[in-house]
């Protein structure tokens, strides 16, 4: 089996230092993609850093920022930001054939059309993961909360696709996560889209953790608006939701009081946040059917300044 993922980011360490020893061990190929190249030479000389449970270990990956020197890939896993993902395509195109299969990984709904927006030869998969990881450093992640990752197809996909899959959700069950194959993986990208589009925003905003939007009446109320703004339009989309989306989205605050989400740390890198994938998304497609979405398009207009003012 070979395995290639695209992107070093805090999912992608992770996901590269939990299949390193089992790919070792059973012979299988494991390449990790970064386009910096001297970032590529440096991981690869150093290893990821892998942190969990107050324990550091490091783990040896091959890491490349030549994908023609690798040729196409078995299971291409996509780790990149939403907005990323057309330089991340161009650049991983040796490793795609039509044999391969990519799984996208990204936060919102932006990239679901990924299959004809960039003409893939393959049938791909998506995958929602609630594993909370944090990059401190260049290859240096910490593992800060288990959670679960579903994956699934949003249309009835080829058998070797559909093997494929099967494949990878063994092997990565084998390095310990906690992995589901899911009929409904529309409606698992869309319930995370909820918690998402409730809390990072407002924790960029505010610059505050998640639990601390629980203390403020007026981020909490905001929240609220937010998250039943892309119910409803969930709903006319057709989403099936099984929970109600506001509770959820509050429990996520609590669970994960402590963490700086994701926007929350882009804000405090001064890097592009995914409100476009996110919010933005719920504006669109509330545009698309004809539903009302002030509180999505305020808070999509307040992130935008923000990145505005970064420069
Ligand atoms: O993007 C994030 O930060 C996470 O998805 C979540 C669940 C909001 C927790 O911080």
């Amino acid at each position: 089996m070979r395995i290639a993922i695209a992107g070093p980011g805090a999912l992608g360490c992770l996901f590269a230092a939990l299949l390193a020893p089992r790919m070792q061990r059973d012979g299988g190929s494991l390449r990790l993609l970064d386009h910096n190249k001297q970032r590529a030479n440096l991981l690869s000389t150093q290893g990821i850093l892998y942190e969990a449970d107050n324990r550091q270990q490091h783990r040896m990956v091959a890491v490349s920022s030549e994908p023609q020197s690798i040729g196409p890939v078995d299971i291409l896993l996509l780790t990149v930001k939403s907005h990323d993902l057309a330089d991340c395509l161009r650049f991983c195109h040796p490793l795609i054939s039509p044999r391969t299969l990519p799984v996208f990984m990204q936060n919102g709904i932006g990239h679901l059309d990924a299959e004809e927006r960039f003409n893939l030869p393959a049938t791909p998969a998506f995958a929602v993961s609630s594993e909370g990881a944090t990059l401190l450093a260049p290859g240096h992640v910490r593992h800060v909360g288990r959670g679960a990752t579903h994956m699934g197809f949003l249309h009835h996909p080829p058998e070797r696709q559909q093997q494929l899959l099967s494949e990878l959700a063994g092997i990565l069950h084998e390095c310990g996560l906690a992995i589901s194959l899911s009929d409904h993986i529309l409606n698992q990208l869309w319930a995370k889209l909820f918690v998402n589009a409730g809390i990072n925003p407002l924790t960029a905003l505010y610059n505050c953790t998640n639990g601390q939007l629980l203390t403020s009446c007026a981020a909490r109320g905001r929240l609220k608006h937010i998250v039943r703004e892309a119910e409803a339009v969930a709903r006319a989309v057709g989403i099936g939701i099984s929970v109600d989306p506001v509770q959820a989205t509050l429990a996520v605050c609590k669970s994960t009081a402590k963490n700086i989400s994701s926007m929350l740390q882009d804000r405090r890198r001064k890097r592009l946040t995914e409100i476009d994938a996110i919010n933005g998304a719920v504006v669109r497609e509330g545009k698309r059917m004809g539903i009302a979405t002030p509180f999505n398009e305020e808070i999509m207009r307040q992130i935008k300044e923000m990145e505005g003012n970064y420069r």
